[in-house]
């Protein structure tokens, strides 16, 4: 088995071989109980990782998760019992954060676009601090700050040009959309600091996602250190808050390798050790790192063919409910984490394209993957598929029904998200 495939199962608590369980539950029940295409979440598992990852860091530093990574709120509540803040990036994303029951002051929210009315009802609910991409950021949240007689917490998000080496999709470059390029970073500071509707927070960095290289992510927080001290001593400010960032990478496709967390964690620790004080906060965001491993998304054949000597798999999901594990957003098509239901561990049969219902080659889980004989009726389960599945799909193509969303707990499956229906394709249109 791929050595990724075994780390999934295990991830999950599923045991490597026999059928699909999860919890006290096989796959076969839970398809049975609430339908497939299903998303299942195991809270077991998103408590382990997140336990896991607070341990390595330390108390000293506190672990926000990235909402958009899954935005189901009994997912951002278990993580928020669990000991996890919170990091938005749009309106929505506020809702579900306070929904999962944060308190909009500890809520921090970056993103390159946020419009005038975004920052306006921001500050009015309430958001704790604003990470700012661009110099007029500055003046236009403390236009919504003073509007509604507030001083708005801020930070200013760093672009270090070259960042973030070895991450697949990375957001610094020789020039970014995110965060402000560096050398530009002092005279935004000064700014700041001469408007009394803002309080300066700190500083943010975030380079890219998918960083299997622990070292580059920890040489990214090192910067951010480096340049935060720089600039108290040169423009005699103060900048108690870091957030470090994130993105650390999680085997999704078969052979992908795994992220040290051991030497991440040893490396921030050492910079926490060097550099920590009364008033500082450090902060790492992680949004897959904590839901990935934790999900599947469960789907079931439905039809099965010989078409050119290769067996074609019809599947009754896909591009439109899980795009990441058909390709969207890699450069390399790789073969997803799938296993089939009954037996995880059974033995390949021959080579078969497995692909949904959508009218694009482009819905294709895999071809061809080894899988056993498969026969209509059967079920297929993408492992690792917790984080940018169903947010991250296009869900409106083809106008098939959204899967429904559960979580497994100790005491039960809880049905999270209910299944679509054919006529929401109607909601909201006027004619
Ligand atoms: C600013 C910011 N923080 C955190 C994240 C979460 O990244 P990941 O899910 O890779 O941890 C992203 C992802 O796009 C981001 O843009």
């Amino acid at each position: 088995m791929d050595p990724a495939l075994a780390q999934a199962l295990a991830n999950l608590g599923a045991p490597a071989s026999g059928p699909l369980r999860l919890g006290g539950w096989t796959a076969d029940q839970l398809a049975a109980e609430f339908g497939t295409p299903l998303y299942v979440y195991v809270a077991a598992a998103l408590d382990a990782r997140l336990a896991a990852v607070r341990q390595r860091f330390g108390a000293a530093v506190g672990v926000l998760y990235s909402v958009k990574a899954n935005p189901a709120v009994a997912v951002v509540e278990r993580l928020r019992r669990g000991g996890a803040g919170a990091e938005i990036a749009s309106l929505g994303e506020l809702h579900v954060a306070r929904a999962a029951g944060h308190d909009p002051a500890d809520l921090r929210w970056a993103g390159p676009a946020k419009s005038e009315a975004e920052l306006a009802a921001a500050v009015a609910a309430g958001v704790g601090c604003l990470h700012l991409e661009a110099p007029q950021e500055v003046g236009a949240v403390a236009q919504a700050a003073r509007a509604h007689g507030r001083r708005q917490g801020v930070a200013v998000r760093v672009h270090f040009p070259g960042a973030a080496q070895g991450a697949r999709l990375r957001m610094a470059g020789t020039q970014s959309r995110f965060g402000i390029d560096a050398d530009q970073v002092a005279a935004v500071l000064r700014q700041i600091a001469a408007t009394p509707e803002l309080h300066l927070r700190g500083l943010h960095t975030y380079a890219g996602t998918q960083q299997f290289d622990a070292h580059s992510f920890v040489r990214g927080a090192g910067q951010l250190v480096a340049a935060a001290t720089a600039f108290e001593r040169e423009l005699g400010l103060s900048l108690p808050e870091l957030h470090l960032g994130g993105g650390f990478g999680v085997p999704v496709f078969q052979g992908d390798p795994s992220f040290d967390l051991d030497a991440a964690a040893a490396g921030v620790r050492e910079l926490v050790a060097a550099n920590d004080r009364a008033d500082r906060r450090w902060f790492v965001e992680l949004g897959r790192y904590l839901t990935a491993h934790a999900g599947l998304y469960l789907v079931r054949v439905v039809r099965t063919k010989v078409s050119g000597g290769v067996r074609q798999v019809a599947v009754d999901g896909g591009l439109h409910h899980c795009a990441a594990a058909c390709g969207s957003g890699s450069v390399v098509k790789r073969a997803p984490l799938l296993v089939t239901a009954a037996d995880v561990a059974a033995p390949a049969h021959e080579p078969a394209a497995v692909g949904g219902p959508l009218c694009t080659p482009a819905d294709q889980l895999g071809a061809p993957l080894d899988l056993p004989v498969l026969q209509p009726g059967d079920l297929l389960a993408v492992l690792a598929a917790g984080a940018y599945g169903l947010s991250f799909s296009p869900f409106g193509f083809l106008s098939h029904a959204t899967p429904a969303e559960i979580l497994v707990e100790a005491q039960g499956p809880r049905l999270l998200r209910r299944r679509g229906r054919p006529e929401d394709v109607l909601r909201d249109q006027l004619w």
